[in-house]
């Protein structure tokens, strides 16, 4: 069975004492309420360590938003997948559309990233999605398509069992503007599709793939009530522990 997820991606939020008093918010709600699903902070590298001591593991897991594509070395400000995986956070969110578009993330890095990740045990949440340029002249599908391909699709179906897929619209991130349910079950079926041609049906049914872009306690249910979508990749509104709660609380 594969799992139902809700995951905080706090992109460059928050300092350290304010991170802090979140994750133990979050954590504190997540114990008062039945959690029907995993429950994921994505925080700054520097949160990670004190995120971890803030949380119980049984409820709240934590994820860094990165990590470098080269093991060890002279790579002045970059993180490796070993020193994520030394803190004890359990997950990494790769290809963020926000790292291809501003870092120059492309197929062949995330690539080494995500073989590095889980050479190290971490879970990639690994993100795709298409510009609206691409939406309005139908690329989208060919464009999902590349990225899984060319990132993912070197992996055995045993890596690949570790991957959590995350489709994320560019057009649909800050913007307030959402897939309809439509859109979103349409792009979520495909990416199923992709991975059960490549890896079988039993690999497909139990990889998770989740939504992210404009993902809000008032419409998470509609978007989580599709059969392919199994949670959320939530920015902005993870920000705040009510309307954090009020996405999980949406399954
Ligand atoms: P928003 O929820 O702020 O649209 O961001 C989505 C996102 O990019 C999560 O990774």
């Amino acid at each position: 069975m594969r799992q139902n997820i809700v995951a905080g991606n706090w992109k460059m939020n928050k300092t350290l004492q304010e991170g802090i008093d979140l994750a133990k918010e979050v954590n504190q709600k997540a114990g008062n309420t039945t959690l029907n699903c995993k429950v994921v902070l994505g925080t700054p590298f520097i949160h990670i360590t004190e995120a971890v001591k803030a949380v119980d593991k049984n409820r709240v897991s934590i994820s860094a938003q990165n990590c470098a594509d080269k093991e060890s070395g002279a790579y002045t400000g970059e993180v490796s997948a070993a020193m994520v995986k030394s803190t004890g956070a359990e997950y990494v969110i790769l290809g963020h559309s926000e790292r291809r578009a501003y870092y120059g993330e492309n197929e062949a890095i995330l690539k080494e990233k995500t073989d590095l990740a889980l050479k190290n045990e971490l879970k990639p949440i690994f993100c795709i999605g298409e510009v609206l340029s691409e939406r309005e002249s139908e690329k989208h599908f060919e464009v999902v398509k590349k990225q899984v391909e060319e990132s993912l699709f070197h992996l055995s179906t045993e890596e690949f069992s570790n991957i959590v897929l995350a489709y994320e619209p560019v057009w649909a991130i800050g913007t307030g503007k959402t897939a309809t349910t439509e859109q979103a079950q349409e792009m979520h079926a495909f990416i199923r599709n992709l991975v059960a041609e490549k890896y079988g049906k039993e690999t497909a049914e139990n990889v998770s793939i989740l939504y992210g872009g404009s993902c809000k306690p008032d419409n998470a249910k509609e978007l989580f009530s599709n059969p392919d979508v199994d949670g959320g990749l939530i920015g902005g509104a993870s920000l705040k522990a009510d309307d954090f709660m009020g996405i999980i609380d949406a399954f």
